[in-house]
């Protein structure tokens, strides 16, 4: 028999534990458990319409006033069976629901919490694009965990990111990838659809701090504020411009899609605040897909901001706290953030957007 040269998930949790004497193994329990989530949810998706659960929409709308599509459903129940017995939770809290999710009274409860975004992405479904789900894991207060009467509240999830112990996501792509921190670098394991286990594939992922891609959605152009219209047109004013190279461009409208290709290959990912709707602060949410991507990239050596502050520093205010997110190659987000902060009033001249400009602002 062949023995298989590479380090499977649970071996990398186990080798990464020893250096945590006094761990329980909770954690990795956890963590496991929610790849098993990924697992059941990409087997699911890589039959398409050949499955049980067609990927037409289910006629719902969720918490977020979005389309809610059968397999959003389906993949919110997984992660929720899959995580509430093994007694590492004090609760959950998904995109899909409103409130917090206790902890059954029939299961234990541990000292840890999960965020989930459980399918990311599920437009994208009925066109076979690559969708993805993204997790945070925090603390749980004391008064939560085993033994003590108080269930999980909203407030209790109100952490910021640089809080988090581990964050993640599973990319449901040609192959199914899970990609993973724990605090200390990031890695990738590959699924081996025969073995349904998780491989190490990509240790140690460095995000290039150099980069000549980036991804928006420009049918928002109208809407961005100075800063990003700036960053943008000097983007695409190419080796003619004041960057002095040409840019290339991605829309996936996928947020794991693109950070992996972040991660992968170096580029910038922005969705910035606009003013389309000035009572959002952005499109993106962010306790279960902001934060955990935000530490990733962070964590791969690259930068997640608003462009204002680190997106790891925002005290979040609600659940389902909307944010917006410019993040990936460090030198591209930090030359964003001084756009940001530069005075009004010495502005660079912004061609792509006056008389003749590419995106010109209407009067
Ligand atoms: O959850 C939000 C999401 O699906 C992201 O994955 C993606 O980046 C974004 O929405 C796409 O938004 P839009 O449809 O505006 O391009």
């Amino acid at each position: 028999m062949q023995i298989l040269p590479r380090k499977t998930l649970t071996q990398f949790l186990i080798e990464e534990r020893r250096r945590y004497p006094d761990a329980t193994g909770d954690f990795n329990a956890l963590i496991l458990d929610v790849a098993m989530a990924c697992k059941q949810i990409a087997r699911t998706i890589a039959v398409g319409a050949l499955g049980e659960v067609q990927v037409a929409d289910a006629g719902a709308i969720n918490v977020q006033g979005e389309v809610q599509q059968r397999l959003d459903v389906l993949s919110n129940e997984v992660f929720l069976r899959v995580n509430e017995w093994g007694g590492h939770l004090a609760g959950m809290a998904s995109e899909e629901l409103e409130f917090p999710y206790p902890i059954p009274p029939h299961y234990p409860r541990g000292k840890y919490l999960l965020a989930f975004d459980p399918l990311d992405g599920s437009s994208n479904l009925d066109v076979n694009v690559s969708v993805g789900s993204i997790f945070s894991v925090l603390r749980a207060p004391e008064r939560c965990i085993d033994g003590k009467e108080s269930e999980v509240i909203e407030q209790d999830f109100l952490q910021q990111g640089y809080q988090q112990v581990a964050a993640g996501y599973a990319l449901y792509g040609p192959s199914t990838m899970f990609v993973l921190t724990v605090g200390n670098g990031v890695s990738a394991f590959t699924l081996d659809p025969n073995l349904c286990e998780f491989f190490l594939t990509h240790a140690n992922l460095t995000v290039p701090e150099e980069t000549h891609e980036f991804a928006i959605n420009a049918s928002n152009s109208r809407f961005w504020e100075a800063p990003v219209k700036r960053y943008i047109s000097e983007c695409l004013a190419g080796k003619t411009g004041p960057r002095g190279k040409d840019f290339n461009m991605r829309w996936i409208a996928s947020m794991v899609a693109e950070a992996h290709r972040i991660l992968m290959r170096g580029g910038v990912f922005m969705y910035p605040r606009d003013n389309r709707n000035l009572d959002k602060a952005g499109r993106l949410r962010l306790l279960y897909e902001a934060n955990p991507i935000a530490f990733i990239m962070e964590q791969a050596g690259g930068r997640a901001s608003t462009g204002r502050q680190s997106i790891l520093s925002v005290q979040p205010s609600s659940l389902h706290q909307r944010i917006g997110v410019i993040l990936g190659s460090k030198n591209e987000v930090e030359r964003i953030e001084r756009y940001y902060t530069d005075p009004p009033g010495i502005e660079l001249p912004d061609p792509l957007f006056n008389e003749r400009g590419l995106f010109r602002t209407p009067a």
